[in-house]
C-alpha cells in the first residue's frame, strides 16, 4: 500500500446490491485488514433486524442508528468499511468517514442491481419487491449525484466477479 493509503480506512459506498459486503470482505482478507459492515453493526447493537427497525420505528430513527454507528467508527484506522446504501445521504456521515476514509464508490447499472438484490437473502424495507426495477432507479436517481460527489473512486461492477472487482480498488488504491 502507498503512504496515503497506509492506515486509511477503504469505505465502500454505493446502492443495495452492488456488491459493498461480498467485494469488502474480500478486500479485506487479501490486505489482511478488519473488515465491518454498519449494518451487521446497527443489528448487533440493537438486537433487531433491519427489516424490522424499519417497520417499527420508521426510516428516520434506522438513520439515527445509523449515524451513531458511523460516529462510533470515527477513531477506527485501517479497516474496510462496507456502508449501507443511504449512508451518504447525510452529510455528517460522510464528514466522519472522510477523515479517516478513503471512499470507493462501487457503481452498477440498475439491471444489476435488480439481479444482486433478487439473489440475495438480505431483505431491503426500502424497496418494493414487486417493482424492484423502478424502486431501485428512482432511489438510485435521488442518491447518484452523492455517490459520485463523495467517491474518491468510482469502480464499474457490471459483469465482474468479486475478485476482479475487489483486485481492481486494490490496484487503484496502491497505485
Ligand atoms: C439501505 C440499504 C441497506 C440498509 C437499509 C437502507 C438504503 O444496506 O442499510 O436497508 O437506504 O439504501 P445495503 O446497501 O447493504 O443493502
Amino acid at each position: 500500500m502507498n503512504r496515503y493509503v497506509k492506515f486509511k480506512n477503504i469505505v465502500l459506498i454505493g446502492m443495495s446490491g452492488a456488491g459493498k459486503t461480498t467485494v469488502g470482505k474480500y478486500i479485506a482478507s487479501k490486505l489482511n485488514m478488519e473488515f465491518v459492515n454498519t449494518d451487521d453493526i446497527i443489528v448487533f447493537n440493537f438486537g433487531d433486524t433491519i427489516e424490522h427497525i424499519f417497520s417499527e420505528y420508521g426510516e428516520e430513527y434506522f438513520r439515527d442508528l445509523e449515524k451513531q454507528v458511523i460516529e462510533g467508527l470515527k477513531e477506527k484506522e485501517n479497516i474496510v468499511i462496507s456502508t449501507g446504501g443511504g449512508v451518504v445521504i447525510d452529510e455528517v456521515n460522510i464528514d466522519i468517514l472522510k477523515k479517516n476514509g478513503i471512499f470507493v464508490y462501487l457503481e452498477a447499472s440498475i439491471d444489476t442491481l435488480v439481479r444482486n438484490v433478487k439473489s440475495s437473502k438480505e431483505n431491503r424495507p426500502l424497496l418494493d419487491k414487486d417493482n424492484l426495477y423502478s424502486s431501485i432507479k428512482e432511489i438510485y436517481n435521488k442518491r447518484k449525484g452523492l455517490y459520485i460527489s463523495s467517491a474518491d473512486y468510482i469502480v464499474q461492477v457490471d459483469n465482474k466477479s468479486v475478485e476482479l472487482i475487489g483486485d481492481e480498488v486494490i490496484y487503484i488504491l496502491n497505485n
